[in-house]
């Protein structure tokens, strides 16, 4: 048997690599890359991996990963307390396109370092048995001996991980984890658990973002343009979804607009408190809002409005696949065809403003006219003759 890892390089799932070459189980890691860091973490990791003598690879998922980030912007695709749900989404693009990867190499078994009660167990699990009901799931800390192993918690696997030399993610330690993709970052830890603390430079250091006020005193102004309700440019970023939601991420991380504080419940039904920092999902947004005011009939905006939090839940409870979701997804895109503008942005310390709209498929008639032709609107009358 051969197992194959999802390799994050977080402090669990190196732990479970630990305990893989201690049991002697042959394991192959794949480190996907989602846009999480710098290329050359990603490449630090995979050597790190080898000098300990664990056969590891990167799979550059980059061009689907950022596909379903803008997704669940056009699907309004939010979780409780209205964060984009990026690690929920990731999970869908890791089981989907790595498990054809692991089955190619002869792996019977998918393994992955997510700790019991969260919600990732959940779904690679769920994602799993819809994509690969043919591999078995190994989820080490469902499992007594590891769990005995590293019973005395995060310390006990951060000693062990460091003796091995593994190289450890920047966002996770003993005490803090951060999930992240190309399309945003989450981040707990035991500081952030304390409902007393607010969230500032001392609680939470972010992914890509700066606080706002370490932001750029001058604000910026950029355009971002629609075609049938997708993105197609973001200030010269061009067409292809990487560019897009990475020029985006860079833009709204660098004016410090992107920090959601949210206590929210998992699928276990347990509460947990998390940050969420989505910095181009954040700016985008408020540019596509104003596209759907003028764009979309008021029945339109209604349905697409009841539709996006089917696809948000769906995301969260890793039902991505399913056909109710596939029927909403399907509606919105209908939905939104007539999305099709330019939008310019300022941006500024925290904040993102629409400074105008250039939308050439609304009417001039449809269009509004404060105090003149509004005012002075009538029901055109119709004669007899
Ligand atoms: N609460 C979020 C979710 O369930 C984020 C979890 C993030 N995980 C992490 N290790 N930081 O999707």
């Amino acid at each position: 048997q051969r197992v194959g890892v999802f390799q994050a390089g977080g402090l669990s799932s190196l732990a479970l690599g630990v305990w893989l070459r201690e049991q002697g189980v042959a394991s192959h890691h794949y480190v996907a890359d989602l846009g999480q860091s710098d290329p050359d973490e990603i490449a630090d990791l995979v050597a790190s991996l080898r000098d300990a003598g664990l056969p590891a690879s990167v799979v550059d998922l980059r061009p689907r990963m950022a596909e379903i980030g803008l997704d669940l912007l056009r699907y309004q695709a939010r979780h409780d307390g209205g964060y984009w749900n990026t690690t929920g989404a990731a999970r869908l693009v890791l089981v989907e396109q790595l498990t054809p990867v692991l089955r190619a190499d002869g792996c019977t078994v998918l393994a992955h370092g997510c700790v019991g009660g969260g919600n990732d167990q959940r779904r690679f699990a769920a994602y799993a048995r819809e994509f690969a009901p043919d591999l078995r799931v190994y989820a080490p800390w469902t499992d007594p001996d590891a769990l005995e192993r590293f019973a005395a918690g995060r310390g006990a696997m951060l000693n062990a991980v460091k003796d091995a030399g593994f190289f450890l993610d920047r966002g996770s330690d003993a005490d803090r984890s951060t999930d992240a993709c190309l399309a945003g970052a989450s981040h707990e830890s035991s500081a952030l658990e304390d409902l007393a603390t607010p969230v500032d430079a001392g609680s939470l250091t972010p992914r890509w973002s700066v606080y706002p006020s370490e932001a750029p005193a001058q604000a910026e102004t950029v355009a971002v343009s629609f075609d049938a309700g997708r993105v197609t440019d973001v200030d010269g970023s061009g067409p292809d979804p990487v560019d897009v939601l990475r020029t985006a991420r860079d833009l709204g991380a660098r004016h410090g607009v992107w920090l959601r504080d949210v206590v929210e419940r998992r699928i276990i039904g347990t509460r947990c408190r998390g940050v969420y920092e989505a910095p181009g999902l954040e700016i985008l947004d408020t540019a596509w809002q104003r596209v759907l005011e003028v764009c979309l009939d008021p029945h339109a905006r209604g349905l697409y409005q009841s539709l996006g939090p089917v696809l948000g839940a769906a995301v969260y409870e890793a039902r991505y696949a399913s056909p109710v979701a596939a029927a909403a997804r399907a509606a919105i895109d209908e939905l939104v065809r007539p999305a099709t503008a330019t939008v310019r942005l300022v941006l500024h310390r925290g904040t993102a403003r629409v400074a105008g709209i250039d939308a050439p498929g609304v009417g001039h008639d449809q269009q509004t006219r404060f105090g003149t032709g509004g005012n002075r609107w009538r029901e055109p009358i119709v004669g007899l003759r």
